[in-house]
């Protein structure tokens, strides 16, 4: 990393990622460690202009105020406090309206660069991508979502052929997802892709079994499962590369936050394979991701795309799935998703989809008694998915989708809408 760093040393702040987030919009690059970080450690992070410590209300650990290690103090940078004075600094960062201390702070006291941008972020991360991986190969997970294609396109861009793609479609993602991975890949970027059609291979798995939980586990093993067997198929990779993005890494790495997520590698990787990781994007944040992206040339529609689970529309077929209720379940999401973009809905709401319970009821078609499936509509706001708010949709806009469901997707007599708030119902049903 060529680019000036501020460093925010956690003394118990629950505000750390807004604060990394204030300095990198005015164009500076922050990263948050550790309270107990060495002057040794702290050297080895290159460029550091200035430290901020940021205290808060988990700063006291086991009945002690934490501190910083007195060297700190001696390392050749600014340090500046935020909110409870330490022992040997008594500068105060909030005693000025935040976005102007911070500027003071940044640009006069630190004399930082304002150089954080994508296009450099792209740059440096090229040259050290291609400093780690030589001559030689890396494998990726291709999942389609947004984290797994910048980390492909960026790859593709330091390495080209030398990253080879894996794209395992199981059976459970939307309409046309897979279609697209191979149109930008493969067609686009001429990426080095292998595409699994492990549908029916999911799909067997999957037939009959009812528990949440255990169709969760039949997924996500079988996932590792096949993309084990791809690997093993291959000669010559040393290199895993991985999505890992920056919340992944402070969320699980926080000496003081009360609430600790744990680090998710993605797709759960067997331990015997043994391949050196490459993460790229474990410095940005969700929305850098997607600027990234952006300027990778990725199209918005993949770069903006909403949140999806892993497993995918297997948790929107409610109870056992079958292909009948899979194929409304994908059918009518996509009307969903065609509507809310024709409506702008699509940029204002934050996550929208439709489920197929496993029962039916009684209706009419062409004069005749019809017993047959029912799609719910579920459109849900949200800041960071634990709490989530309905979205008020015009009653037009709802008559439309119902109507063209009602017309366009098999085996399917009803259309209802979900008015639950998170919580305590959850954003998805299963
Ligand atoms: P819930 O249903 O728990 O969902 O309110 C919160 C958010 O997480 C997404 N979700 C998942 N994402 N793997 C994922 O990657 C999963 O197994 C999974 N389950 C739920 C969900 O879509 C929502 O955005």
């Amino acid at each position: 990393m060529k680019q000036d760093m501020i460093v925010i040393l956690d003394l118990g702040s629950t505000k750390n990622t807004v604060l990394a987030r204030n300095i990198r919009d005015l164009g500076v690059y922050s990263e948050i460690h550790p309270h107990d970080i060495t002057a040794e450690e702290l050297k080895r992070l290159e460029n550091v202009k200035g430290i901020i410590l940021n205290g808060g209300e988990n700063r006291i650990v086991d009945g002690n105020a934490i501190d910083v290690l007195p060297e700190i103090y001696d390392c050749g940078c600014p340090v500046i406090a935020i909110d409870h004075p330490t022992a040997k600094c008594d500068t105060c960062l909030s005693a000025l309206p935040v976005e102007s201390a911070l500027k003071e702070f940044l640009f006069t006291q630190c004399q930082a660069q304002p150089n954080w941008n994508m296009k450099n972020f792209i740059a440096d991360q090229v040259e050290l991508i291609r400093q780690q991986v030589g001559g030689r190969k890396v494998l990726l997970a291709l999942s389609g979502g947004v984290d797994s294609s910048v980390v492909a396109a960026l790859l593709i861009k330091a390495i080209g052929r030398q990253l080879v793609c894996v794209h395992v479609n199981h059976g459970l993602m939307r309409k046309n997802e897979s279609e697209s991975v191979i149109e930008v890949f493969k067609n686009q970027l001429h990426a080095n892709l292998i595409y699994v059609d492990a549908v029916d291979r999911f799909l067997d798995k999957l037939a009959n079994v009812s528990d949440p939980e255990e169709k969760r586990k039949i997924i996500g093993g079988e996932f590792i499962r096949v993309f084990e067997e791809e690997a093993r198929k291959l000669d010559g990779i040393d290199f895993l590369g991985q999505g890992t993005i920056y919340p992944d890494i402070i969320e699980s790495g926080t000496k003081t936050a009360k609430m600790v997520k744990s680090h998710h590698n993605v797709g759960g990787l067997p331990k015997d394979l043994q391949f050196e990781l490459v993460e790229p994007l474990k410095q940005l944040f969700k929305d850098e991701v997607r600027a990234c992206g952006i300027e990778l040339g990725l199209p918005e529609s993949m770069v903006y795309r909403q949140p999806f689970p892993g497993p995918g529309l297997g948790v929107r077929c409610l109870g056992a799935i079958t292909r009948e209720r899979l194929e409304a379940v994908r059918e009518s999401d996509a009307i969903l998703r065609e509507e809310f973009e024709k409506a702008g809905l699509d940029k204002k709401v934050w996550q929208y989809f439709t489920v197929v319970p496993d029962f039916k009821s009684v209706g009419m078609k062409n004069h005749a008694r019809c017993f047959e499936y029912l799609v719910i509509i579920r459109a849900i706001n949200t800041v960071d998915a634990m709490t989530a708010t309905v979205e008020k949709i015009d009653w037009d806009i709802l008559e439309k989708i119902t109507n063209r469901i009602l017309e366009e997707v098999k085996h399917v007599n009803r259309v209802c809408y979900d008015m639950s708030p998170k919580p305590p119902a959850t954003i998805e049903f299963e």
